[in-house]
């Protein structure tokens, strides 16, 4: 392990043949793979190499462990993060992201996607982006062929096409039948679903089920060794939402943000909140206040609710935000439920899955502290 490695072990078994070990562990909030706290305003030209993804699943795990292989072989943080990002969006499985993601309201499916590039102070983006498995790879080109920072769309599409991309089907048979129940259970005042008079009848259960609505996301954010940094949000937005929604993670400063002197941050969860509060450029800035990435997570959801609160409401919405900066440090904080929050890092010492911390638990109610009042 790395001299000043803090962490605490709760799990561990091998993970992939010569992978290195999987690792599960809690964060503390100088959770490091070394090099110790920054100094405010302390900037370093190389950074401790490390990625991190929102996704602890298979996949997830998976997306690191090639991405990784990448970063130790002196690959950018730019090709890694995309890498990785190309894996989630192609899985299947994940109902939240890329292929597979659940669909608008009309059963389409419409993805939103960011990148940047720490090293050039560059980024792209692409929202509303149909057909294309890879919305991230499609942003990246944005960032690198185009003098523009987003597309949306049908331009978007355009764009990709022009480039090469195939047009495919993004929508998965698992997907259509979510969201075929979503559209006959979410109001019994429409005409979807059976006929009033055998309603409740041949459907049972089925029938009274709403599907919850869901703001999945992948993060990835990477430190190379030459101590740049690069980070991708994509994703396939508020299950059922509008069409047209564009959520917070093709936003920059709002579901990404990152400085090459600093670090970076991802968010998952309700966008409509993380954009109007700009809040992964609060946590980048934090950080560059000396706060940790944890801290500077945890800062972040505080902020979100002070706000609620000025305004006399009593609302949490559910968010979660990942960070990472260049002194191989990482943490991660959700706003509220029971679960801890996850996402798995990769690094010299291997992949873990780690915990993050939930800043207003369920059982708890919200303490009146504005993040702003308590700089360390
Ligand atoms: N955070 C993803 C979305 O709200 O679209």
């Amino acid at each position: 392990m790395p001299n000043g490695m803090t962490r605490r072990l709760f799990f561990q078994h091998s993970f992939l043949a010569g992978a290195g070990a999987l690792l599960w562990q809690r964060l503390n909030p100088f959770h490091d793979l070394g090099g110790g706290p920054r100094a405010p305003g302390l900037s370093r030209s190389a950074g401790i190499p490390m990625i991190i993804t929102s996704k602890s699943n298979e996949t997830g795990q998976r997306a690191m462990e090639v991405a990784w292989e990448m970063l130790a072989g002196g690959g950018s943080a730019l090709d890694a993060v995309e890498k990785a990002t190309n894996i989630i969006e192609e899985d299947p499985e994940d109902s939240s992201v890329g292929y597979g993601g659940l669909p608008n309201e009309r059963g389409v499916v419409q993805l939103d996607a960011s990148i940047m590039d720490g090293k050039t102070f560059s980024a792209g983006s692409v929202a509303s982006l149909e057909n294309i498995k890879y919305p991230s790879s499609v942003a990246r080109l944005v960032m690198e062929r185009t003098d523009h920072v987003m597309l949306v769309g049908p331009g978007a599409l355009e764009f990709a096409k022009s480039w090469g991309f195939q047009e495919e089907n993004l929508l998965t048979e698992a997907a259509r039948e979510e969201w075929l129940l979503w559209r006959e259970s979410h109001s019994d005042e429409d005409d979807w679903g059976a006929p009033d008079h055998l309603k409740g009848r041949e459907q049972g259960a089925q029938q009274n089920e709403e599907p919850a609505e869901t703001h999945g996301t992948v993060n990835v954010l990477a430190v190379d060794a030459n101590g740049d940094i690069a980070g991708i949000t994509s994703t396939s937005g508020l299950s059922y939402k509008i069409p047209g929604r564009v959520g917070d993670s093709p936003i920059i400063g709002a579901g990404l943000y990152l400085d090459n002197d600093v670090g970076a941050a991802g968010a998952t969860g309700r966008g409509e909140d993380v954009i109007k509060s700009c809040a992964t450029y609060y946590i980048v800035m934090r950080m560059k206040e000396g706060r940790s990435p944890q801290q500077a997570c945890e800062d972040a959801l505080q902020m979100i609710a002070q706000r609620y609160r000025a305004v006399g409401l009593d609302f949490l919405p559910g968010e979660t935000f990942r960070a990472i900066n260049k002194d191989g440090q990482y943490g991660c904080a959700k706003t509220k439920g029971t679960d801890l929050p996850q996402m798995t890092v990769a690094g010299e010492s291997g992949v873990s899955v780690c915990e993050g911390t939930i800043a207003f638990p369920d059982d708890e109610e919200p303490q009146a502290q504005d993040p702003d009042s308590s700089r360390r």
